[in-house]
């Protein structure tokens, strides 16, 4: 029967969609938000007074470029490899100070988004056209398999955003395992985390009064319409965001406003849907030092450094292999 339905799926996207919405409760990837349109609508969210979050790392790595950069630089240069790298804002930062100060590297981005890649490459065309670049589009999980084949040289490995947060500690634990097996004795991670703190700062962060957050959690049920001949109703449905203290988890969720039946042609699919039904969508995983060195400890990394902004809101740490 599970193989019959593999075969009929001609992505993943198709067989992780089938999965998560004839699954009990109902969820979609937040990795599926990001196309052309989701993409921009992130960068507005970037843009948001509520979203914290990039003001904060933009600041970290604003204050201390020269110390970072000189952590990053290797003997014979580095590789620089950016995992979910999307515009690249905050990258530039780092990326303009490498080449003023003629540091030998190679930047080579991931990201899931095919337009965000384009984007990004094009947007370094004309700003730091000596930058090397060379994007690869993919997940992290299917990058990570491959970078131990940049092993010439020091492996410098970027992740920014507090990307992490979108996988649930286990998940978390999984992928940093991965990055570490691909390390080097002399590699580094350099990764962002969003830090706990007051509840309201971080539930105000992902409801914006203006939609733009509901309406890029509501473009996965966009690209389900668009890509695999889907028939939601948008306004069917709205936003709804959670924080656990607790736990450090923010979920965001569409709830279903009525009781509906939704077809997806491209699988054949009618999906029933009761009253305040629920789709969860993504989680924000939020960090402390502890967490934080917990999490490491589990992958047989160590954290070597930390920076962080004046409120304390986010960090940034350096990961070497145990
Ligand atoms: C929250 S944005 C952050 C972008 C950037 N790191 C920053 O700090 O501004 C997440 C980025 O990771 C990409 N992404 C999300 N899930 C991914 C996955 N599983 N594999 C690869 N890229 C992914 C998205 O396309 C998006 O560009």
């Amino acid at each position: 029967m599970e193989n019959n339905i593999n075969t009929r799926f001609t992505s993943a996207f198709e067989e992780d969609v089938y999965n998560g919405l004839t699954s009990y409760p109902k969820h979609l990837s937040s990795k599926y938000f990001y196309d052309k349109k989701g993409d921009k609508l992130f960068q507005d969210i970037m843009n948001l007074p509520e979203y914290y979050l990039t003001n904060c790392e933009y600041n970290i790595l604003a204050t201390n470029t020269q110390k970072i950069a000189e952590a990053f630089a290797g003997p014979n240069g580095f590789d620089l490899i950016e995992l979910g790298a999307g515009d690249g804002k905050k990258t530039k930062l780092l990326l303009r100070y490498l080449i003023d100060k003629k540091i030998n590297f190679d930047y080579l981005p991931v990201d899931i988004s095919q337009n965000a890649l384009d984007e990004l490459e094009g947007s370094l065309k004309k700003e730091l056209p000596t930058v090397s670049v060379k994007t690869q589009q993919g997940t992290y999980l299917k990058t990570l398999e491959r970078l131990s084949d940049y092993n010439s040289r020091k492996k410098v490995i970027l992740v920014l955003g507090s990307n992490i947060g979108n996988l649930l500690h286990e998940d978390a634990i999984d992928f940093l395992k991965k990055i570490q097996d691909a390390m080097s004795p002399d590699d580094m991670l350099f990764m962002g985390f969003d830090q706990k703190k007051n509840p309201q700062t971080i539930l105000d962060a992902y409801n914006d009064p203006t939609g733009v957050t509901e309406a890029f959690n509501k473009n996965v049920l966009e690209r389900i319409n668009n890509e695999l001949d889907g028939n939601f109703d948008l306004n069917s449905f709205f936003h709804w965001e959670t924080y656990n203290p607790e736990t450090g988890t923010a979920k965001s969720f569409l709830i279903s406003r009525e009781k509906q039946a939704v077809t997806i042609n491209n699988l054949d699919l009618t999906v029933n849907f009761e009253a305040w039904e629920s789709i969860h969508t993504e989680i924000s995983q939020k960090y402390d030092d502890m967490i934080v060195e917990w999490l490491a400890s589990q992958a047989d990394l160590k954290v070597t450094d930390s920076f962080t902004d004046e409120k304390d809101f986010y960090k940034n740490y350096i990961f070497r292999k145990k």
